[in-house]
C-alpha cells in the first residue's frame, strides 16, 4: 500500500492562521502514521494564487498580483517546516507545470463536448467569486458575505455537471468511507438530491486576467476552483509523471467542512469527465472558532500559529490540536484549553509516568536495564504487554479513519493504566524486600517497555518528543523506532545496556503563578538562580515604571487585581495576582515596575498587556514600588 495525501491550497490572501495550521497538521500526522506502517507516501500542499480575490488583496497592499502572491505563498511555504510538517511537494497555481496540465484537462473535458459556450444571466457574489442561485442565498443575500449579489449578464463557458450526477450518486453510495465522516457524506447526498446546475468555468478577461487563458478561448481565464482542483494530480506529474501513477490510487484529501461542495461534487465530476479515476478518500474536518465564530481573517480573530509555537512549543501545540478537535466537528479555541491540556496530559499524564518510572529505575537499577527474571510469584493484576497490544490495535483503527483525538485518548489510556501499575505494584516496597528483588525486575522492565511504546505511537502527533524519549530509553537511533512493526514488539530493551539520566519532558505551564501570587506551599527552597545571559538578552526585556491610576478586585477571583496604570499619554490595563497581599486602594497612586513588552494574555476575561514585578514568597508578595514619582514609562536600564 501507499499513501498520498493533500491539504487545501491556501489562498494567498491571509497570512497562515491557525484554522490552516489545523488541516496540514492533520495531514501531516495522517502521513506519519502511514510511515510507521512502512509504506511509501507522499504529502502535497501549497497556495492558490489566481482569480479576483487575489487581484483585490495585492492592489490593496500597492503590489502587482505576482509580487504579491510571492511574498504570500512564501509564508505558507516557510511555515511548515517550523511546525515539524514535511511535505513533499509545494504546488503553486502559477507554476508552469500546473499551468499546462490545467490546459491539457480543461481542451479534454472540451474536445469531448461537456464544455459549452452560452450567454448567461444569473446572481454572482465578487467575493466568493461565483453565481449562486436564489434557492442557496439567505435572505437575498450570500450567506457567507451578507452581501446582495449583483446581476450579471454575460457569455461564459460552461461545465455540463448534471450527465455525471447519477454516477457520482451511485458511487458514494457504494463506497460508504469515500467522504468522511459520515455527516458529510451525508450533507454531499443532500445536494445531490437538487438538480445540479452547469458550473461556469470561465471568467471574461474584461472583468479579469489573472489567471489561467482558457486553451479554447484567448479572451477567457478560467474559474479559479477549476484551475484549483487540479493542483491535486498536476502536483505528482499527471498524466505521465512516475509519482502520478504511482500514487494517485492512494490520493486522500483532507478539507474543512466550507469546501465540501467544490471536493465532494465538483472535483469527482472533473476527473471523471476527463477519464481519470477519482480519488479514493475525502477527509472533512470542523471549523475551530473563536466564541463561537469561524475564525478568519475577514472578522479579524485569526491566531498566528508562530505565536503558539513560540509560547507552548511544537510538540505541545500538534498535541492539543489534534487531542482537542474531534474529527469532523467544531471546537472551540482558547488559550486556557492548551494550558489545560498541556499540564494534565502532558506534564501530568505523560511527564510524571515518564519521570516516576525513569526515577525509580536510575534509583533501584544505577542506569543499568535488568535482565527480566520471571517473578517466583507473578500474580500482577494488570498485563503491560496485553495492555500494550490491545492500545496498538484500537490506535491504528482510530488513524486509519483519521480520528485522532480517539487515538490519543487510546494511548493516554494506556498511560493511566501504567500510572495505576506504578500504584498497585508499588516497587518502592518491592525494593525494600530483598524478596521482592525479582519482581521488581519484571515490573520496571515492563514499564520502560510501556514508555517504549508510547513513545513509538506518538510519533505521529509528537516527533521530536518521542525522539526524547527513545534517547532516554536508550534505543538504537538507526533502527526505525516509529515503525508500528518495532512498536508491536515485547521486551526489546536490551539488559545490561546503560541508560542517560532522565528530563522532564513537559514542564508545567504555572498560570497559579500568574493567577495566584505563587501559592506553592510549604517550606519551598529559593529556586536557583537561572543560567547566565547575555546583556543582549536583558535588553529584550522592556522594563517600565508606571503610575497606578485604578485598581479594582476581579470579579470570581480572590487573587487576582486589574490596574489600570499610566504609560507615557496612554493607560494599559495589567492584571497582577496580588489580591491576596493588596487591597485596590493600596496601589493607586504608586508608581510599579512592569514588564512592558509581554505578550499580552487573557486573565479570567481580562486583557493583561503586561506583567508587575513582585518579589513573592509563599504565603504573598511585595510589590516592586520606585522610592519616588517618575514620569510614567520611565524606563528601567
Ligand atoms: N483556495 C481554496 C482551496 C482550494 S483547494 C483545491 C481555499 N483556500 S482557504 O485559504 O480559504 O483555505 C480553506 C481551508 O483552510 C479550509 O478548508 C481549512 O482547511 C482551513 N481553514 C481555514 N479556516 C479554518 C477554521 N477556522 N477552522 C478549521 N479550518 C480552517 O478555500
Amino acid at each position: 500500500m501507499k499513501f498520498y495525501v493533500t491539504t487545501p491550497i491556501y489562498y494567498v490572501n491571509a497570512k497562515p492562521h491557525l484554522g490552516h495550521t489545523y488541516t496540514t497538521i492533520a495531514a501531516d500526522v495522517g502521513r506519519r502514521f502511514h510511515d510507521m506502517k512502512g509504506e511509501e507516501t507522499f504529502f502535497l500542499t501549497g497556495t492558490d494564487e489566481h482569480g479576483d480575490k487575489i487581484v483585490k488583496a495585492a492592489a490593496k497592499n500597492n503590489e502587482s498580483p505576482k509580487t504579491y502572491a510571492d511574498r504570500i505563498s512564501d509564508l505558507f511555504r516557510k511555515i511548515w517546516p517550523e511546525l515539524n510538517v514535511s511535505f513533499d511537494r509545494f504546488i503553486r497555481t502559477t507554476d508552469p507545470d500546473h499551468i499546462a496540465v490545467v490546459k491539457h484537462i480543461l481542451t479534454k473535458i472540451f474536445d469531448s463536448g461537456d464544455i459549452y459556450f452560452s450567454e448567461y444571466e444569473g446572481l454572482y457574489c465578487y467575493d466568493c467569486e461565483r453565481f449562486y442561485n436564489t434557492r442557496e442565498l439567505i435572505d437575498g443575500k450570500c450567506p457567507d458575505h451578507q452581501t446582495k449579489p449583483a446581476i450579471i449578464r454575460e457569455s461564459n463557458y460552461f461545465f455540463s455537471m448534471g450527465k455525471y450526477q447519477d454516477w457520482l450518486i451511485d458511487h458514494i453510495k457504494k463506497n460508504p468511507d469515500f467522504i468522511r465522516p459520515e455527516r458529510y457524506r451525508n450533507e454531499v447526498l443532500g445536494f445531490l438530491r437538487e438538480p445540479l446546475e452547469d458550473l461556469c468555468i470561465s471568467r471574461p478577461k474584461t472583468r479579469l486576467t489573472w489567471g489561467i487563458t482558457l486553451p479554447f478561448d484567448k479572451n477567457y481565464v478560467t474559474y479559479v476552483w477549476f484551475d484549483a482542483l487540479i493542483n491535486y494530480i498536476s502536483a505528482i506529474g499527471f498524466p505521465d509523471g512516475k509519482e502520478f501513477k504511482k500514487f494517485w490510487p492512494y490520493a486522500n484529501h483532507v478539507i474543512a467542512k466550507d469546501i465540501l461542495k467544490p471536493h465532494g461534487i465538483y472535483w469527482p465530476i472533473i476527473l471523471k469527465a476527463a477519464g481519470i479515476d477519482i480519488f479514493r478518500h475525502l477527509h472533512v474536518h470542523g471549523y475551530w472558532n473563536i466564541d463561537e465564530s469561524k475564525m478568519s481573517k475577514s472578522i479579524g480573530n485569526v491566531v498566528d500559529p508562530i505565536y503558539l509555537k513560540e509560547t507552548y512549543g511544537t510538540d505541545a501545540i500538534r498535541y492539543f490540536l489534534m487531542r482537542e478537535m474531534s474529527f469532523g466537528l467544531d471546537s472551540n479555541f482558547s488559550e486556557n484549553a492548551i494550558i489545560t491540556r498541556i499540564n494534565a496530559d502532558l506534564a501530568n499524564d505523560l511527564g510524571n509516568l515518564f519521570s516516576r518510572t525513569l526515577g525509580m529505575f536510575h534509583k533501584y537499577f544505577k542506569g543499568v536495564v535488568p535482565k527480566r527474571e520471571a517473578p517466583d510469584k507473578p500474580g500482577f493484576e494488570l498485563d503491560l504487554k496485553s495492555a500494550a497490544i490491545t492500545t496498538i490495535e484500537n490506535f491504528c483503527l482510530s488513524m486509519e479513519h483519521f480520528e485522532f483525538h480517539k487515538a490519543l485518548s487510546t494511548v493516554w489510556e494506556f498511560i493511566s493504566v501504567m500510572n495505576k501499575y506504578i500504584d498497585t505494584t508499588a516497587p518502592w516496597e518491592l525494593a525494600r524486600r530483598k524478596s521482592g528483588q525479582k519482581e521488581l525486575t519484571v515490573v520496571i522492565r515492563d514499564l520502560l517497555e510501556g514508555l517504549r511504546v508510547v513513545s513509538g505511537l506518538i510519533y505521529a502527533v509528537m516527533p521530536e518528543t518521542a525522539s526524547t524519549m527513545q534517547t532516554h530509553l536508550g534505543l538504537d537511533r538507526k533502527r526505525p523506532f516509529f515503525l508500528l512493526e518495532e512498536i508491536s514488539k515485547w521486551d526489546v530493551l536490551s539488559a545490561g545496556s546503560v541508560l542517560p539520566k532522565s528530563t522532564a519532558l513537559f514542564p508545567r505551564i504555572d498560570v497559579d503563578r500568574i493567577e495566584t501570587g505563587n501559592e506553592t506551599s510549604g517550606d519551598s527552597p529559593l529556586p536557583d538562580i537561572k543560567p547566565q545571559i547575555e546583556i543582549n538578552d536583558l535588553l529584550k526585556i522592556d522594563l517600565r515604571a508606571v503610575k497606578v491610576l485604578d485598581a479594582e478586585k476581579i470579579k470570581k477571583s480572590d487573587k487576582l487585581l486589574k490596574l489600570t496604570v499610566a504609560l507615557g499619554d496612554s493607560t494599559r490595563t495589567i492584571v497582577a495576582g496580588i489580591a491576596k497581599t493588596y487591597a485596590p486602594s493600596d496601589l493607586i497612586g504608586k508608581t510599579v515596575i512592569i514588564v512592558a513588552n509581554l505578550k499580552p494574555v487573557k486573565l479570567m476575561g481580562v486583557l493583561s498587556e503586561g506583567m508587575v514585578l513582585a518579589a513573592v514568597e509563599d504565603d504573598g508578595c511585595a510589590v516592586a514600588i520606585t522610592d519616588r514619582a517618575v514620569a510614567p514609562g520611565t524606563p528601567l536600564r
